[in-house]
């Protein structure tokens, strides 16, 4: 029946809300060994609507438990996307370590003015661990100036500067703000005018810092909507300084953090210490509206944990999945060594899955290679490497039920980084998606799909006779 096998498509060990509608993570934040994640939800429908903060929790970002919804629409509007601090010194008075959400309230009767002024920062406190939150009384704290994408604050404490910096989106520029206490802001800068990609409106930024060889780098993530490299949404990024004011970069290109179609307003948690952990939304406006659901609607991509790595004179982001991720995969048979000349059949290895597995591999010398995922129905995912145009590649034109966005069954490409020898390649599969980490996570792609049930059949192509080393596909138990 059509309504299991919208179930069917639930993830096992990715996020997914209980029932309605969710988009972007908002407020990531590890307290006390739990990681918060917080997000846009609409609990009454499975289409995008009046926006709450859902809430949810976790031990080992693996494992997710749903919580009361945190923060629900007010007389200033409905709440929008934003971050969370815990507020140590207790800079704003809501008490030592409060939490302290701070995020957009969007007042859908002013957007029918046409003002312009419809969206604008706010804040709540938490003295239970984001369970239950008052709103602050002063709020907006940030009034909207006449901008009319004015969203999506991203706040940090920079400790050289000792204050608060707020990374927020105003229409196609970042502009940061600094405050002492969490509820006057002080306009410092914008960035982005003459740079990096713009063929749609900028959202969800964040501001990362990161230690490296060199000193201090810092990193400006920068989703965007329409004009990614697939259809629809992305997120790019640009390594640079930030000097506690102004944020300056000497890069050129266009980067994106992930080349998939479907990682979307992905930010890093607060509080994490020198681990910089991001979650993003699965999904892509171009359709996350319409894909086939049944009383729930969108799920996150894996945790991930970031890096900036040094790259022929250019600094790279890097993402893998969380080392915790590790702990629910099921001890399978390693194939240490093995020579293939034109494929290899690994049926018997996803048969049992379900579709909830992680695959891995190194090869030696490099040549083109395609894995393809297939099930009793005929439908195919395939996904590898084009060696002639040194690219990686998810193609789901055949992985089942496309028929509701012409975009989507698009194939998806993405350059490789050089061509180092070995390569190494990493990907997971959970249901309804797949995610892949090439070469250490220098070059991340992120698809739905929907097929109508699950693989059985996994073969494995090369172009040329090569040695493939620690081959494995692991079956993801959550319940490890
Ligand atoms: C990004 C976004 C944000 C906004 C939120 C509304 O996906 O458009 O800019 O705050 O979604 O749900």
């Amino acid at each position: 029946n059509e309504e299991a096998q919208l179930e069917d498509y639930r993830p096992a060990y990715h996020f997914t809300p209980k029932k309605g509608w969710m988009n972007d993570p908002n407020g990531l934040v590890f307290i006390d060994g739990v990681y918060h994640l917080f997000f846009q939800h609409n609990p009454d429908s499975t289409v995008w609507g009046p926006m709450h903060w859902g809430h949810a929790t976790s031990t080992d970002l693996i494992h997710w438990e749903e919580q009361p919804i945190a923060l629900f629409p007010d007389s200033l509007g409905t709440i929008f996307s934003g971050s969370a601090v815990i507020d140590r010194d207790n800079t704003a008075g809501f008490g030592k370590d409060a939490l302290v959400a701070i995020f957009t309230h969007h007042n859908h009767d002013i957007e029918k003015q046409q003002t312009g002024l419809h969206q604008y920062q706010s804040i709540a406190y938490s003295l239970d661990k984001g369970i239950t939150w008052t709103k602050y009384s002063g709020n907006p704290v940030l009034p909207n100036p006449g901008i009319w994408d004015f969203r999506d604050p991203k706040v940090m404490w920079h400790e050289e500067g000792q204050q608060w910096i707020m990374t927020l989106a105003t229409k196609q520029t970042i502009t940061f703000y600094g405050s002492k206490n969490l509820k006057e802001w002080t306009r410092l800068s914008e960035f982005g005018e003459n740079i990096g990609a713009h063929g749609g409106v900028w959202e969800c930024p964040d501001l990362l810092q990161f230690a490296t060889p060199e000193g201090d780098k810092w990193v400006l993530l920068v989703s965007i909507n329409p004009g990614g490299p697939n259809a629809g949404s992305a997120t790019q990024y640009f390594v640079g300084d930030f000097d506690g004011k102004t944020f300056t970069t000497t890069q050129q290109d266009i980067k994106w953090m992930d080349y998939g179609p479907d990682n979307y307003a992905g930010v890093t948690f607060s509080n994490t210490a020198n681990r910089k952990i991001l979650i993003g939304w699965m999904s892509n406006w171009e359709y996350a509206n319409v894909v086939p659901a049944s009383t729930w609607r969108s799920g996150m991509t894996i945790a991930r944990e970031l890096g900036l790595e040094e790259h022929d004179g250019q600094w790279l982001l890097t993402a893998v999945p969380v080392k915790e991720l590790d702990r629910v995969l099921e001890d399978s048979d390693v194939i240490e060594r093995i020579d293939v000349e034109k494929e290899l059949d690994l049926s018997t290895e996803v048969m049992p899955l379900n579709n909830t597995f992680e695959g891995s591999f190194v090869m030696q010398k490099t040549t083109g290679f395609e894995i393809q995922l297939a099930n009793e129905s005929g439908e195919q995912l395939s996904f590898g490497y084009d060696q002639s145009k040194n690219e990686y590649y998810i193609d789901r034109s055949k992985a089942g039920d496309a028929s509701f966005n012409e975009t989507f069954p698009k194939r998806a490409v993405a350059a490789r980084i050089g061509s180092p020898a070995p390569l190494a390649f990493r990907f997971l599969i959970d249901r309804n998606s797949i995610e892949i980490f090439a070469d250490q996570g220098k070059i991340n792609m992120s698809a739905l799909f929907f097929a109508k049930d699950a693989f059985s059949k996994m073969n494995f192509r090369v172009d040329d006779l090569t040695t493939i080393e620690n081959l494995q596909v692991k079956g993801v138990n959550v319940k490890k």
